[in-house]
């Protein structure tokens, strides 16, 4: 459903500006979502969608001891025998006689 017929702003705009935590009030969501000043009939309904965002958040942070922190994921190695000898891929025994 839009928030602002004016500058084609969703709900779920809104909510995704707010979700992945670049924005925290409603003139940062004007600004993310590129709103231009127009009617504001829609200023009442934006307000409410961030104090909603805010109290919903609140509230879930309350009952889960608060967002968990992010850990650092590595990635695994492109070839395990590589990271472990230090020699690269054809050197390794693969089983296979070579004629000499
Ligand atoms: S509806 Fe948002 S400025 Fe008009």
């Amino acid at each position: 459903m839009y928030v602002c017929v004016c500058n084609a702003v969703t709900e779920d705009d809104v909510r995704g500006c707010l979700a992945s935590g670049a924005c925290s009030t409603a003139k940062d969501v004007k600004e993310a979502c590129g709103m231009k000043p127009g009617c504001g009939s829609c200023t009442k309904r934006l307000y409410g969608l961030v104090s909603e965002y805010k109290t919903a958040s609140e509230l879930a942070d309350a009952m889960t001891g608060g967002p968990l922190p992010l850990e650092v994921v590595t990635p695994a190695p492109a070839d395990p025998w590589t990271v472990q000898t230090g020699r690269s891929g054809p050197e390794r025994d693969t089983g296979k006689q070579t004629a000499a």
